[in-house]
């Protein structure tokens, strides 16, 4: 089996923590570096949970970096406590082992631009935050980009949004720098959407299954009464979404999405529509004005299937 070195981008997050256990527990990929970026809390905080949940996967060996603590253009001070708790993992990191190490004294992109360096095979980024850190890094770098074997970005949603009316947190909390990676650059990118994720949620028996299971699993769940609280609001049932989870599985396993190419953009006015992410399904054809590069759109999953695969990798 080819074993994928793999970076994750994140702002843990509950669901974030999930997607690093995830990937901590895939024989597929080797997880050679973890930068944070400011989203569902500060990057100070997020960067002590990407720690503490690297020491609770029993991956210490694994270099954590600090990356942007705002978005490119417009400041932007929304952060999801009512969503992931004050300290972004549902007011429980006590849960997790105490922090035993500092951060590298790299930032975020020197960090990935160091791995994408030594690296000898394409490198798979999972970003599941604000997508500031990489529209700098492409930004910086951008003679490293063929070292990027694909970008699995989970964020913005076809339809109705979660944190604006039309309008998904990631892409909400940077929309300068979503547009720059989904539709200026042209990076094989995989983008998980909310239309997909909502529909991934797992319900009570699923967690109780994960929190049986062993140590991780069960720390795992310890994290998730506020998060539960929050989606028992949002869909009416005793279930939660594990939206980044959804999308290190396809960075784990490609293919276990079914995705479909298509040219997006992303709306940057200031307005009511900031953060849209616009996919245009029209049929490619000959007198279709398109930008040419192509998004490949999550859409569909057997769900059944992949509540299975999370279950058997988180359990372990
Ligand atoms: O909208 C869901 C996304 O925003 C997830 O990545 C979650 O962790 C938050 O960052
Ligand atoms: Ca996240």
């Amino acid at each position: 089996m080819t074993v994928t070195p793999l970076i994750i981008d994140t702002d843990p997050g509950v669901d974030d923590a999930f997607a690093i256990a995830l990937a901590t527990a895939s024989p597929e990929v080797y997880l050679c570096a973890v930068t944070t970026v400011f989203g569902n809390v500060g990057v100070e905080q997020t960067t002590s949970n990407a720690l503490r949940l690297l020491a609770l996967c029993d991956r210490e060996d694994v270099p954590v970096a600090r990356g942007a603590d705002r978005p490119l253009v417009y400041p932007h001070p929304f952060r999801a406590t009512y969503v992931h708790g004050s300290d972004g993992l549902g007011g429980r990191r006590e849960m997790l082992p105490a922090l035993s190490r500092e951060p590298d004294p790299a930032d975020a992109v020197d960090l990935m631009a160091g791995v994408l360096r030594a690296t000898e095979q394409p490198v798979t980024i999972a970003a599941i935050g604000p997508l500031t850190n990489i529209a700098l890094l492409l930004a910086t770098h951008p003679s490293l980009k063929p070292k990027i074997g694909r970008l699995v970005v989970m964020g913005g949603t076809l339809g109705g949004g979660n944190v604006t009316a039309t309008a998904e947190f990631n892409v909400w909390s940077d929309p300068e720098a979503a547009r720059r990676v989904l539709t200026e650059e042209d990076l094989p990118t995989v983008l998980v959407p909310m239309d997909l994720t909502m529909r991934c949620s797992v319900d009570k028996d699923w967690l109780a299954q994960l929190e049986s299971a062993g140590p991780v699993g069960s720390t795992l769940v310890s994290l998730t009464p506020t998060y539960l609280d929050h989606y028992r609001r949002v869909l009416g049932r005793e279930a939660l979404v594990l939206h980044d989870a959804v999308a290190l599985a396809e960075a784990v396993r490609p293919g276990i999405l079914d995705c479909t190419p298509l040219p997006v953009d992303v709306e940057c006015s200031l307005g009511p529509a900031r953060g849209v992410v616009l996919a245009d399904r029209r049929a490619i054809s000959p007198d279709k004005p398109t930008t040419g590069r192509l998004v490949e759109l999550a859409m569909d999953a057997d769900l059944a299937e992949l509540h299975r695969f999370l279950l058997d990798r988180l359990g372990r």
